[in-house]
């Protein structure tokens, strides 16, 4: 049986990591023999907003709801495109129209990436940003009022639902419950925000009780992003709302080195809809057109995406070979600058392909 799966690579350096995805997972399909069927899609762009008005097609729940899973670059071009039209009207409308409430974050130290905290050893910073992906402080609840005049008030309202925590604390305790330590973190700001926040603490603590076996604390946002930094390694699964879940999931990947490496699943865990693979980070606008953009990010979302397909063989076999490339450090590897190295976006992705091949 073959995956069928939607390919979107999006804008600026989305284009240029997501041939480096694809070739490793098509490396990765012959070698553990997993029939993966693309079709590549250009909406959910800037240039296709640019053509069309829009950022999707009208039928884009169709078109991709019969898909096993999205694979996405990243999409953003703020110069021609204000970010909340381009991200509103696609990434945003397919987490929430495919209601792929976890966002799964992982943040690894790796071999050969060098953290500004770099006293600690390669496997010391090891856990994952749970982020819910369909409420919290990304409402479209709101308005403006009085526009135009010196009274001009803006509102947006914070959504939290019973069951929207409870399912995304279900998928955090689980995944603890998995994991050898057993430890899970929750952010919160029950000090600042007294509605919402202590709310989520309740969830939190009454989810708590029916996982005696997993060890939780909680860190104001505030303490828990210079937790990141001053201990990382308490860390094991870090469950958050969304913007608390956002900021918390590029600083992790930051305090081991770089951003260019982290992946992300925003799952649907009952596989009522397509879920959707594509790394932390955004077009990088900066970078893009120079091909040196680190595809690890994306490679890595590729093996999430194996994995979440129900191939963990294939899906672990990449991440050994992102590993082994990262091992022999930029003299012998082609890697990126991000990564201290003179390396392209296509040498790295081909390094890593090659590694897989074996
Ligand atoms: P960004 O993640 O695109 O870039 C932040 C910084 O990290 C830049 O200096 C960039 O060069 C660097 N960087 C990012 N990815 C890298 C990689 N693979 N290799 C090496 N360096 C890398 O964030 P931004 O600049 O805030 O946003 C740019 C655009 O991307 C905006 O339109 C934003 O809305 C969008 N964005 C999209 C997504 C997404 O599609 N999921 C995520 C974040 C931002
Ligand atoms: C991410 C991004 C998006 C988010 C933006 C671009 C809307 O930062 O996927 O982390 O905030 O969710
Ligand atoms: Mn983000």
């Amino acid at each position: 049986m073959s995956h069928k799966i939607a390919v979107m690579a999006g804008d600026g350096i989305g284009r240029e990591v997501m041939p480096e995805g694809l070739r490793v997972l098509k490396i990765a399909a012959e070698r553990f023999g997993i029939a993966l069927d693309f079709k590549h899609f250009d909406f959910a762009s800037c240039d296709y907003y640019r053509e069309h008005g829009k950022m999707l097609p009208d039928d884009w729940r169709d078109t991709l709801g019969g898909f096993d899973a999205l694979f996405y670059g990243a999409v953003g071009w703020p110069d021609t495109v204000p970010d909340h039209v381009s991200l509103w009207g696609s990434l945003l409308q397919f987490r929430r129209g495919f209601d792929q409430y976890i966002n799964l974050r992982p943040c690894r130290s790796m071999p050969g990436i060098k953290s500004p905290l770099a006293d600690r050893q390669p496997g010391d910073i090891d856990f994952y940003v749970v982020r819910e992906n369909t409420e919290g402080e990304y409402s479209s609840i709101g308005g403006r009022m009085f526009e135009g005049t010196e009274r001009e008030v803006v509102i947006q309202e914070t959504v939290m639902s019973r069951i929207g925590i409870d399912r995304v604390l279900k998928y955090a305790f689980e995944l603890a419950a998995r994991r050898p330590r057993h430890k899970l973190t929750s952010a919160t700001k029950s000090n600042g925000i007294s509605i919402t926040m202590p709310y989520w603490d309740e969830r939190v603590a009454a989810m708590a009780r029916t996982y005696p076996d997993v060890t939780v604390d909680k860190f104001h946002i505030d303490i828990l992003a210079a937790n990141f930094v001053l201990h990382p390694d308490w860390f094991d699964v870090v469950v958050g709302s969304n913007l608390f879940g956002d900021i918390l999931s590029d600083l992790g990947p930051a305090c081991t080195g770089t951003i260019g490496v982290a992946p992300s699943a925003n799952i649907n865990p009952e596989g009522h809809f397509p879920s959707l693979f594509e790394p932390v980070h955004g077009s990088a606008p900066d970078i893009a057109g120079r091909g040196i953009a680190n595809p690890i990010g994306q490679i890595w979302s590729g093996a999430m995406m194996l994995e979440h397909l129900g191939h963990e063989d294939a899906g672990r076999a990449i991440v050994d070979a992102i590993e082994a490339v990262l091992a022999a450090g930029p003299q012998q590897a082609p890697l990126t600058p991000d990564l201290k190295g003179k390396g392209s976006t296509e040498a790295l992705g081909k390094a890593i392909a090659e590694k897989l091949a074996g």
